[in-house]
């Protein structure tokens, strides 16, 4: 499924959906350039899941939890991770897909790290517009996107 978004705002309205029907278990892998608007999808789903406060890049972090939220939610960026084995010394690998809904930028650099069942989201574009094109690799993550279509 394939989104063209105009602007960051739109963006993070993209992601409120999606952060509105998170479940507990969730993975969603974001992919795409610098700057792409990762963080800024990521905001709209913190927004969505009930996150009322600033939501930052975790890039220094590596994850950002918000305990708080519908379903309590992690969000990671695994850029500067040089190696799979520092996903679990973050602890990461062992949550993932358990606890919480998480969100990861950068995932593809850990390509086959990550549970079978998850939202693959990939963004693309430069300038304003983006495109943004999901896929689902199980029924849990496919009823997702149809709350989104
Ligand atoms: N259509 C758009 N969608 C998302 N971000 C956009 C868009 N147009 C401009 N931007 C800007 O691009 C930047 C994206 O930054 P960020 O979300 O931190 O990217 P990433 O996490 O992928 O590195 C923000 O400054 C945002 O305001
Ligand atoms: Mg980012």
């Amino acid at each position: 499924m394939v989104h063209n978004i105009a602007t960051a705002a739109q963006m993070q309205a993209l992601g409120e959906r999606l952060g509105a029907v998170l479940f507990v278990g969730a993975v969603v892998l974001v992919n795409g350039g610098l700057g792409a608007g990762k963080t800024t999808f990521a905001q709209g789903v913190a927004r969505g899941l009930g996150v009322t406060g600033l939501v930052t890049s975790p890039t220094f972090a590596l994850v950002n939890e918000y305990p708080e939220a519908r379903v309590a939610f992690r969000h990671a960026d695994v850029y500067r991770l040089g190696h799979p084995d520092e996903l679990i010394s973050a602890g990461i690998a062992e949550r993932i897909g358990a606890d919480g809904a998480w969100l990861v930028e950068w995932a593809e650099r850990f390509g086959a790290a990550w549970p079978d069942g998850r939202l693959e989201v990939r963004i693309e574009g430069a300038g304003q517009g983006r495109r943004v094109c999901f896929v689902a690799t199980d029924a849990r993550h496919q009823a997702l996107l149809r709350t989104l279509a």
